[in-house]
């Protein structure tokens, strides 16, 4: 049975594309949405991609993930580096997930570094732009193909 993969997008990135284009590209939210499942379907795997702009409606995702899918992907935008609540949903599902970054999170303003949720996730991938979606689902593919 192929695997299933749910990416999870946070707040403002339904915005990419003319949102801060020095610092996100002009790559839209649609355009990387295309990119990951047509990488997906190379990969065998099933995805499904969406995005919301409320912190409660990723929490029901994730809840929700449970038994539907095999793997998370998530950016939580400003989320990551406050939300206790995602990070503890993240937590309670019990799937692994693999947080992704447009941005390199590390080299940007200092309170951006801080991520409240890579420590319940199995890593981290920031710094790539939209590739940084295609690594993501690369490494769901090995991490999944190694269970
Ligand atoms: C982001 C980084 C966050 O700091 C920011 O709040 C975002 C986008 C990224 O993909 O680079 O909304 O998650």
């Amino acid at each position: 049975m192929s695997k299933r993969i749910i990416v999870i997008n946070g707040p403002n990135l339904n915005l990419l594309g003319t949102r801060e284009t020095d610092v996100y590209g002009t790559v839209t939210l649609a355009e990387i949405a295309a990119a990951v499942v047509e990488e997906a379907g190379r990969l065998g795997m099933e995805v499904d991609f969406i995005q919301t702009n409320h912190e409660g409606e990723i929490i029901d995702k994730l809840h929700e993930s449970r038994g539907n899918y095999d793997l998370v992907i998530l950016n939580p935008g400003a989320y990551t580096h406050y939300s206790i609540a995602i990070r503890d949903a993240v937590k309670a599902v019990e799937l692994p997930c693999i947080e992704v970054h447009l941005s390199n999170i590390h080299a940007r303003e200092e309170f951006r570094s801080k991520s409240v949720i890579a420590p319940v996730c199995v890593g981290q991938i920031c710094g790539f732009g939209a590739n940084s979606y295609i690594i993501a689902l690369r490494a769901a593919e090995l991490l999944l193909s190694q269970k």
